[in-house]
């Protein structure tokens, strides 16, 4: 026991949890819709809003739905949305040149929503696996996902986005040398106010199932990512590849998944006091809407508790795909 506790019954820790007023009064730390970034994602097309089977109430949207998601969320106080592409197959390739193509899915949805709702920050994702063959985030080499030349091409991907109007930058890849090399190229072309928000510990997880279906990487991918991202038994190494981003010029890190790695969320928050944020995946996400669904879990109470816990966990705020749904349960 601290001595700053007397011994019961001179303390009852009960009594500041008798009332909702007394908690309310002692709660150490609150959830607002400021915390939220809402990942969407984009398809092609007028008018469109296509259900994903594995991620119940999410949708692919056009980018005139998208805009509006924009204008909703900005309007739920959500003060970022992060764009996802569906890239048309046809549009796949071994060099991956859609990826920084000014016309692609993302640059025109960063366009449309910029001139529409102007104050909300578009964070855009830098990775290859949209657009290449092989469903990699980097180019395939004789089997291999090879770093350097892939960097190369995320620094291209990263300069088309920053064009295009993007307010943070997300690699999503974990190739090494990404963030220096997209930080140079960033104030090579004067964009000296454009964030990163650096994917920084991000491990190789089988909770991003439903999103590869999301945004049809799922057939494409030939193995796994366990070369690039991290292993799940791994801690220290995310302090290593922490400390790394942020020396190379990353603003804000990123864990991903979250809820099964929250410890790694509480640790980078207090050994670095980074913003920090946290990505509560796809297959977190099904896990909750799914059991919810099926009437065995309380949905909404859930989703609170799992986004309260990132909080408490030190984050600064969330990647979620219950932005919105949080944020008006929030707003009463
Ligand atoms: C790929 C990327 C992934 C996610 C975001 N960007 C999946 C992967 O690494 O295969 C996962 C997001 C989620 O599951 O919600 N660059």
């Amino acid at each position: 026991m601290r001595p700053s506790q007397a011994p019961f019954p001179a303390t009852r820790l009960r009594r500041l949890r008798a009332t909702p007023a007394l908690r309310a009064l002692v709660q150490e730390t609150t959830l607002s819709p400021a915390d939220f970034i809402w990942p969407v994602f984009v398809r092609d097309g007028e008018g469109q809003v296509e259900p994903i089977a594995s991620m119940p109430g999410v949708n692919r949207l056009s980018v005139d739905k998208v805009v509006e998601a924009a204008r909703d969320a900005h309007g739920l106080g959500i003060p970022a949305i992060c764009l996802f592409p569906y890239t048309d197959p046809a549009l796949k390739t071994a060099d991956c040149a859609e990826a920084w193509n000014p016309e692609n899915l993302s640059n025109r949805a960063t366009r449309a929503i910029k001139d529409a709702v102007p104050d909300i920050a578009i964070m855009t994702d830098v990775a290859l696996d949209p657009y290449n063959i092989d469903g990699h985030d980097g180019f395939v080499e004789d089997g291999a996902v090879v770093n350097d030349r892939t960097v190369e091409a995320l620094v291209r991907q990263t300069l088309s986005q920053a064009r295009a109007g993007a307010d943070i930058i997300g690699p999503s890849d974990m190739m090494d040398g990404r963030i220096g090399a997209m930080r140079a190229g960033l104030e090579g072309e004067g964009f000296h106010d454009v964030t990163i928000l650096s994917y920084a510990a991000k491990y190789a997880s089988a909770f991003y199932g439903p999103f590869r279906d999301a945004v049809g990487a799922s057939g494409a991918l030939k193995g796994d990512k366990k070369t690039y991202q991290m292993n799940p038994g791994n801690s220290d190494e995310a302090m290593r590849l922490i400390e790394r981003d942020l020396s190379e010029g990353a603003d804000m890190i990123m864990v991903k998944p979250g809820m099964p790695y929250l410890d790694i969320c509480r640790r980078a928050r207090d050994m670095f006091g980074a913003p920090t944020f946290a990505y509560q995946v796809s297959g977190e996400y099904a896990m909750i809407t799914g059991a919810a669904e099926r009437g065995w879990i309380d949905g909404e109470k859930t989703m609170m508790e799992s986004l309260q816990g990132f909080k408490r966990a030190g984050c600064d705020g969330v990647l979620t795909y219950f932005a919105p749904a949080a944020a008006r349960l929030l707003n009463g």
